[in-house]
């Protein structure tokens, strides 16, 4: 048994990053045979994308992936720890598990992702969730394969969590969900510690993958038919500086020249983001104008208690930049409200940024505790009924302005990657190069094309448009 801690996780050493294959244990490859398993994915790209390596690990083992909860024989969640809402989600699923289990106590029950890297999350599991077969983190995901042998040998609980820096493994199997879009880590971790933030300390220290590796892994999904990548990592502009290499600059022009039709990435911290990189985007027609530069807070002295190491002066400053330099660009953002200490004063100077920067979207947050962090001990003075109101006020705020960039898509022409089946019925969706969701009526034929779109009706969130040939 491994259980995490909070103090390890946040160690960074200069020790070198092991950087490594993966290896399949041929014995492991035929545990799975007649049997399903169901993954439940909570949080942010990193996660679905890890869940595409779990779901391929399993593959190998011969499981095969079940949409039905109740056919399954492995069920594993993989859990996300950035706000306390997303804990209560797991452990409001954890519910409908524990009740599969009582019934078919021979299913093999799982928790992994980034609570699992929880001091205090792991403490509840040991304590109240015993039936809960197997525990494990983000650094150990390739483990799988040995972990769940493991409990199928031993069947007693298994918690192997490593708070370490972590590793590069390549050459982990990959079951995409997409068959024209892939998510292609470029970078593991992160080591800005906002003072809010939990991720350093579930991910680990920043990593970049070498870009060759990178680069391979672009390649072989062009060959494949892929037609869209998104470029993996928590700052992704920092890409590199742990290498003394290449620059996301350099990475993203090479990125674009391996020909596939659709480059983006996320998330881009605004502290990194420099003049190349703005060069690189304006330059290469398939790196798409969108741009998720996320900015907390429009106060300076918060964003200095956030330690996000920037002013709003210099966020305004850049997003004019990208705006100017970058021909049609849509940027979004993500805003943290109620954070300790926030007096009105600094909420209202976050609506006018706002204001200012007009966003064509926002995910829009009250601020979590999270155990461990800085911020958990700053005395947290704003009243709860305060922050939800904030939240609305600028939750009006943000959708006044979306609708109001999405008007002016009204009756324009622009390029869709028709990826999937609408909820609408009749309809199939996609996003357009600036990443506005569009539902077209159109038949199935036409999935998997970057099609063009006259766009013919607006929603807050959502177009409606039709093919022109
Ligand atoms: N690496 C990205 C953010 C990843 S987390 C960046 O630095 O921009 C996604 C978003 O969750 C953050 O941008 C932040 O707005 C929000 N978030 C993170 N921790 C939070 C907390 N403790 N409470 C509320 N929101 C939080
Ligand atoms: Fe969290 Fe800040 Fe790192 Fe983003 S940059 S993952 S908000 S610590
Ligand atoms: Fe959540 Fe971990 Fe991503 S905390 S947002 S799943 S990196």
């Amino acid at each position: 048994m491994n259980i995490p801690s909070l103090i390890e996780a946040k160690k960074r050493t200069n020790n070198k990053v092991r950087n490594y294959k993966y290896i399949k244990d041929n014995k492991l490859k035929k545990i799975g045979l007649n049997k399903k398993y169901y993954i439940k994915t909570y949080g942010c790209q990193m996660n679905v994308h890890d869940s595409e390596n779990i779901k391929a690990l399993l593959e190998e083992m011969s499981f095969k992936e079940t949409v039905v909860l109740e056919d399954a024989d492995v069920i594993l969640l993989n859990t996300c720890a950035i706000r306390e809402n997303a804990h209560n989600k797991v452990f409001g699923f954890l519910g409908r598990v524990k009740h599969l289990k009582e019934i078919k106590p021979e299913i093999i029950t799982g928790i992994c992702g980034c609570m699992a890297q929880e001091e205090n999350v792991i403490e509840e599991i040991r304590n109240k969730y015993k039936w809960i077969d197997i525990v494990f983190g983000t650094h150990n995901i390739h483990n799988l394969p040995n972990i769940l042998n493991d409990v199928i040998n031993n069947s007693k609980q298994e918690i192997e969590v490593f708070s370490i820096e972590g590793d590069i493994i390549e050459d982990i199997p990959v079951k995409r969900d997409s068959k024209y879009k892939a998510w292609v880590n470029i970078m593991y971790g992160c080591d800005k510690f906002c003072t809010y933030c939990i991720v350093p300390y579930t991910r680990g220290k920043q990593r970049s993958r070498n870009m060759d590796d990178i680069l391979n892994e672009v390649k072989d999904l062009v060959r494949d038919g892929y037609l869209e990548v998104t470029l993996l990592g928590q700052n992704v502009n920092a890409y590199g500086k742990d290498l003394n290499g290449p620059k996301m600059s350099d990475l993203l022009e090479n990125v674009a020249k391996t020909g596939i039709k659709r480059v983006r990435f996320v998330t881009s911290h605004p502290w990194d983001f420099d003049d190349d990189m703005i060069d690189v985007i304006s330059k290469y027609d398939n790196i798409m104008p969108y741009i998720h530069l996320p900015l907390q807070s429009g106060s300076n002295r918060i964003l200095k208690l956030m330690g996000r190491r920037y002013t709003k002066e210099q966020y305004i400053d850049l997003f004019n930049k990208l705006k100017k330099k970058i021909p049609n660009v849509a940027i979004t953002t993500d805003i943290i409200v109620g954070f300790p200490l926030e007096e009105k004063q600094d909420f209202d100077e976050t609506l006018d940024v706002v204001k200012t920067c007009k966003f064509d979207s926002a995910f829009t947050f009250i601020f979590s505790k999270r155990e461990g962090t800085p911020a958990a001990k700053m005395e947290d003075n704003v009243s709860l009924e305060e922050k939800n109101k904030r939240l609305k006020q600028l939750n009006e705020l943000v959708n006044k302005y979306a609708n109001i960039n999405n008007q002016k898509y009204l009756g324009k022409i622009v390029p869709v990657l028709i990826e999937d089946y609408s909820n609408k019925e009749g309809y199939l969706m996609g996003y357009t190069d600036t990443m506005k969701l569009v539902n077209i009526k159109a038949p199935k034929c036409y999935m998997g094309k970057i099609v063009n779109v006259k766009i013919t009706d607006i929603k807050t969130w959502s177009m409606t448009g039709e093919i022109i040939d």
